[in-house]
C-alpha cells in the first residue's frame, strides 16, 4: 500500500468526512466520550496519525490511525465514492496487519450498528464485536494480529 503525509487541507477534510459519515450520530458519540465538537476537532489534530491512501498513483481515501500499547485503534478509514468496493479498502487492513505485526496484538476500531455495510466489510477482513461499553449505536470490533 502507498501512502503519503496529508496537507493541512486533506487533514481538515478528513476532519469533515468523518463528522458527515457519523451523520446524526456525531453529537450523541460526542456527548458519549464528553466532548464538545471543538475539544473533538483539537483530539483529532494531536492524536495518532492521519495518512493520505493512493492506489496507482492517484489519491483514493484517508486513514486515521493510533498506535496505544500493543494495539492499533484506527479511528478511521474512509475511501472516495469512486474508490470503493474495488478492494483497497481489504488491501489497507492486509497492509496494515503487515506493518504493525511486529508491534500490535491487535487492531481495533469502533463502527456505526447502522452502517451495516461496513460492519460486513470489517467482518470479511476478520474483524469481530467485541462486548464492550461504547457509545450507544456504536460497536467495538477486533481484529487478533499474529505474529510474523
Ligand atoms: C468501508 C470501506 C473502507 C471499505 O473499503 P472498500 O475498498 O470499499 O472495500 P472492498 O472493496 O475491499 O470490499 C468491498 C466491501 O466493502 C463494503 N462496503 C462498505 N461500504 C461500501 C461502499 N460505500 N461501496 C462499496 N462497498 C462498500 C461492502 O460490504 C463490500 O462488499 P460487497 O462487495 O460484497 O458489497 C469503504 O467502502 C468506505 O470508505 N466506505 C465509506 C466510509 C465508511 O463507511 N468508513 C467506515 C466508517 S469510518
Amino acid at each position: 500500500m502507498e501512502y503519503r503525509k496529508p496537507t493541512a487541507e486533506e487533514r481538515d477534510e478528513l476532519l469533515q468526512m468523518i463528522l458527515d459519515q457519523l451523520g446524526g450520530q456525531s453529537e450523541s458519540a460526542m456527548t458519549f466520550l464528553g466532548l464538545t465538537p471543538a475539544q473533538f476537532a483539537q483530539i483529532y489534530r494531536t492524536t495518532g496519525e492521519v495518512r493520505v491512501v493512493r492506489d496507482a498513483a492517484t489519491d483514493v481515501g484517508y486513514v486515521w490511525i493510533e498506535e496505544r500499547g500493543r494495539t492499533l485503534h484506527v479511528h478511521a478509514i474512509i475511501l472516495r465514492p469512486s474508490a470503493r468496493g474495488r478492494g483497497i479498502g481489504t488491501r489497507v487492513f492486509q497492509a496494515l496487519v503487515a506493518e504493525f505485526s511486529p508491534r500490535v496484538d491487535e487492531i481495533e476500531l469502533g463502527v456505526q450498528d447502522e452502517n451495516a455495510a461496513s460492519v460486513r466489510f470489517y467482518e470479511r477482513v476478520g474483524f469481530r464485536r467485541i462486548p464492550t461499553e461504547t457509545a450507544p449505536g456504536f460497536s467495538v470490533m477486533r481484529l487478533p494480529v499474529r505474529k510474523p
